[in-house]
């Protein structure tokens, strides 16, 4: 029906089951704001996280669709913007209500996607990439450090490894033996976690470890941590923020209570030109998983919450 748009929703916290494909009417642009219909949606853990209410936010009192990363092409564009026109192909940076065929931006909240990027390496960049780029920077990553990345093979620790690499760093990563290969074609030197963790690392890295991200957010992960990074300060969680303080390292997000900082939050958005950029280079890759239609976002964030998967959930707008 023309005039309708579509989009996934949830009225209550709870299992997949409350995900709804819903008909809306199709959003017009407010002032300052564009709409963008999307092409590519990218489906992330803070999504589930957010539904199940594992994660806390505002109480719900209206229909809340999902979603922070999405790319698309702009379809209307409202009073008091410049610079951006009907047709252009962007990336929404911090997209909120991602899940659906039209998103609703303010201009401030657009990044120009290249020609040569497509559309899913551009909706699989935004918390993965930002996050990834944000915590190395803070964690001092650059030519020489030796740094040690939990949960490498994901995707923030994917972009990790490759950041790290461009930068000029020895990247040893964390992951199940079957992703070891992925691991190495991205340049990092893989290791199994598990037991033993800590030696096998000091194996690999024999004149010591500088910094550590933790993507796994395991006591595992934080404890082998501890052990090989002297100064506490380069250590840092995206998943245990709740532990930060206690253990005395950094935390970005992830159940922290301390949010992040501007500067912090700059370099997440900084990330967005640089990593598309880089994947126009031929530098930087987005390693997608699985695409399924927007209707079937629950099935997605079920292969996201299990681990099913490598690499991104894709979610596509135009598929029936
Ligand atoms: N704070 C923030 O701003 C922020 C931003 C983005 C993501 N996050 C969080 O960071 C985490 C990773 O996100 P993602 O998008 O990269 O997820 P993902 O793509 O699903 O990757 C998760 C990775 O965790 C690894 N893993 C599973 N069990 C593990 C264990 N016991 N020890 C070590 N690694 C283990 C898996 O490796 P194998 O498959 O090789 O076993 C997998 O590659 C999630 O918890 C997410 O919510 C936080």
């Amino acid at each position: 029906m023309a005039g309708m748009a579509k989009q996934v929703q949830y009225r209550e916290f709870g299992g997949p089951e409350v995900l709804e494909f819903v008909e809306v009417p199709t959003p017009s642009a407010p002032a300052g704001g564009v709409v963008v219909e999307t092409r590519s949606i990218g489906v992330n853990p803070i999504d589930v996280k957010l539904r199940t209410g594992l994660r806390s936010s505002d109480p719900i009192d209206t229909p809340r669709v999902p979603g922070f990363d999405a790319a698309g092409v702009v379809v209307e564009v409202g009073a008091g913007v410049d610079g951006w026109t009907a047709g252009d192909e962007v990336v929404i940076r911090q997209a909120q209500n991602a899940y659906a065929t039209h998103v609703v931006a303010r201009a401030e909240q657009l990044v120009r996607k290249p020609a040569a990027v497509g559309w899913d390496e551009a909706a699989g960049i935004g918390i993965p990439a930002g996050t990834a780029y944000q915590a190395l920077k803070s964690l001092g990553v650059e030519v020489g450090t030796t740094l040690l990345v939990h949960g490498g093979s994901g995707s923030v620790g994917q972009a990790a490894v490759q950041f790290g690499r461009d930068w000029g760093a020895t990247v040893i990563a964390t992951a199940s033996p079957r992703n070891h290969e992925r691991l190495r074609e991205l340049g990092a030197i893989p290791v199994a976690y598990g037991p033993g963790l800590a030696d096998r690392v000091r194996e690999l890295a024999p004149d010591g470890v500088d910094a550590a991200l933790d993507a796994a957010g395991t006591d595992e992960a934080l404890e082998t941590s501890i052990e090989l990074v002297a100064d506490k300060k380069r250590i840092g969680t995206i998943v245990a923020g709740a532990r930060a303080a206690e253990l005395g390292i950094q935390a970005w997000a992830g159940g922290n209570p301390v949010p992040p900082t501007r500067e912090e939050l700059a370099l997440r958005a900084a990330a967005y030109a640089v990593t598309l950029e880089l994947i126009e280079l031929g530098d930087f890759e987005v390693e997608v998983a699985l695409r399924l239609p927007l209707r079937d976002a629950a099935q997605a964030q079920i292969l996201v919450d299990t681990g099913s998967v490598r690499g991104k959930l894709i979610l596509d707008p135009l598929l029936p």
